[in-house]
């Protein structure tokens, strides 16, 4: 266990800001945008661009690797440092995404056909204008970073008058039937959407071999409350915690440090599907990476290992106003009252007694208060990569993150205080 303490740094005092984390929000319209995005902040920052295949070699003091939906970054102040400090959190976040064969339509609607990624808010997704992102790959097996963010589709509720008792019975949709959106008038000829895909791109139809593509909504990220204490946007589940995380490892760096850690960013995709995957947290990249960080180092790995110690940044259920009785009444976290430390004595949350103390000494440190949440005893609980990271390296690991409403929606809702507190407290995770 790790018994270094969070320095006391009065000097030491990063002022995030929420209009970078809007910005952010706006730019990270699906994993591969988000990795893409953070590695342009960290490369802005000093960091340098390395790739898997380089991790036999030395390795950069400060460096990251952006692969498709994950990105690894890592500030190592010393050869031989004591411990990995490890924040980890996920780049995806549930939508609909582009199947391969995806030309459809009925009745002279054109429609593209969809598969459900995660788990989403069916009803959040219907009469929205959606844009396209995601990877593009094409035939000389090169990917292609696409965003056409313009009004392509929508998916139109049924009108009222024809569903009468809708508001009384409750809103029923078929995944495979109703949440199909159009995207104009014409007919479903195969390999429309492929032509059209490739004048967006200005490249020729035949150079394209597949892609990774999910709708978005087009409504900006957004300051929102008669007093601005909120945000609301599309996939704050989980881009707030990525965000904070790089925001959190540059200011640290920024500082200067002379501590004995290594400190290491993992933004991991396919959280929201089970995390099992190349690029998710049940894959084997952040031990490749951790490895290699170690390689040279006159301590062990193992040493090493279980001296440090991981924080698993996903987003935590604030209290909603209208359902409080979802909650169990002691553990109630509302908006821009601090981070939420997630325990579950089960293990769907990594959090143990020792390692939320890790975290409450961050808290303290960086004076940024913090809740607990435990979910009600008839509630199922939710999970994230915390438990997963911590089985596959044996690392001691806590479940935090900002509290929010609407999780999975296309539009969700949280405190615009709450991440920047979040951020001040990684940041001083980082240098402890
Ligand atoms: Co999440």
């Amino acid at each position: 266990m790790n018994t270094s303490r969070p320095r006391q740094d009065p000097t030491f005092s990063p002022q995030p800001d929420v209009s970078g984390l809007l910005r952010h929000l706006d730019a990270c319209v699906s994993p591969a945008h988000a990795v893409d995005y953070c590695g342009t902040q960290l490369r802005l920052a000093g960091f340098q661009e390395v790739s898997f295949s380089k991790l036999g070699s030395a390795l950069p003091n400060c460096g990251f690797i952006a692969e498709s939906g994950l990105l690894l970054a890592w500030d190592n102040s010393s050869k031989n440092f004591s411990h990995f400090r490890i924040v980890g959190a996920h780049s995806d976040s549930p939508c609909l995404k582009v199947k391969p064969l995806p030309d459809a339509g009925n009745f002279g609607w054109r429609q593209i056909g969809v598969e459900i990624y995660g788990g989403i808010l069916s009803n959040s997704w219907l009469d929205r204008d959606l844009g396209i992102a995601g990877r593009v790959v094409l035939s000389d097996h090169s990917v292609t970073l696409v965003r056409i963010n313009e009004a392509v589709a929508r998916i139109p509720q049924l009108a009222i008058h024809l569903d009468r008792d809708v508001n009384e019975r409750g809103l029923i949709l078929d995944k495979q039937i109703h949440l199909m959106p159009i995207w104009g008038l014409g007919d479903s000829t195969e390999g429309y959407f492929k032509e059209w895909l490739s004048s967006k791109i200005g490249i020729g139809s035949t150079q394209i071999a597949s892609w990774d593509l999910g709708l978005y909504d087009l409504t900006p990220a957004s300051l929102l409350g008669s007093d601005s204490s909120l945000i609301a946007s599309g996939r704050l589940d989980n881009q707030v915690s990525c965000w904070a995380a790089i925001e959190g490892l540059i200011a640290a760096k920024t500082r200067g440090d002379n501590s004995t850690n290594c400190s290491v960013v993992a933004l991991f995709d396919h959280e929201e599907v089970g995390s099992q995957s190349t690029h998710g947290a049940g894959g084997p990249r952040l031990q490749w990476l951790l490895e290699s960080l170690n390689a040279g180092n006159e301590r062990s790995f193992q040493e090493v290992l279980s001296a440090s110690h991981c924080i698993s940044a996903d987003n935590a259920h604030a209290v909603h106003p209208n359902y409080p009785e979802r909650h169990d009444p002691q553990h109630r976290p509302l908006p821009n009252q601090g981070p939420v430390l997630k325990s579950n004595a089960n293990q769907r949350y990594a959090t143990s007694p020792e390692s939320a103390a890790v975290f409450i000494e961050s808290c303290a440190a960086a004076e940024v208060p913090y809740q607990h949440f435990v979910s009600k005893n008839t509630m199922p609980c939710g999970s994230t990569i915390g438990p997963i990271t911590s089985t596959q390296l044996g690392i001691s690991t806590v479940d935090v993150g900002v509290a929010q409403l609407s999780m999975h929606s296309a539009r969700e809702l949280c405190g615009a205080l709450d991440p920047l507190l979040f951020t001040r407290t990684l940041a001083h995770y980082f240098i402890a």
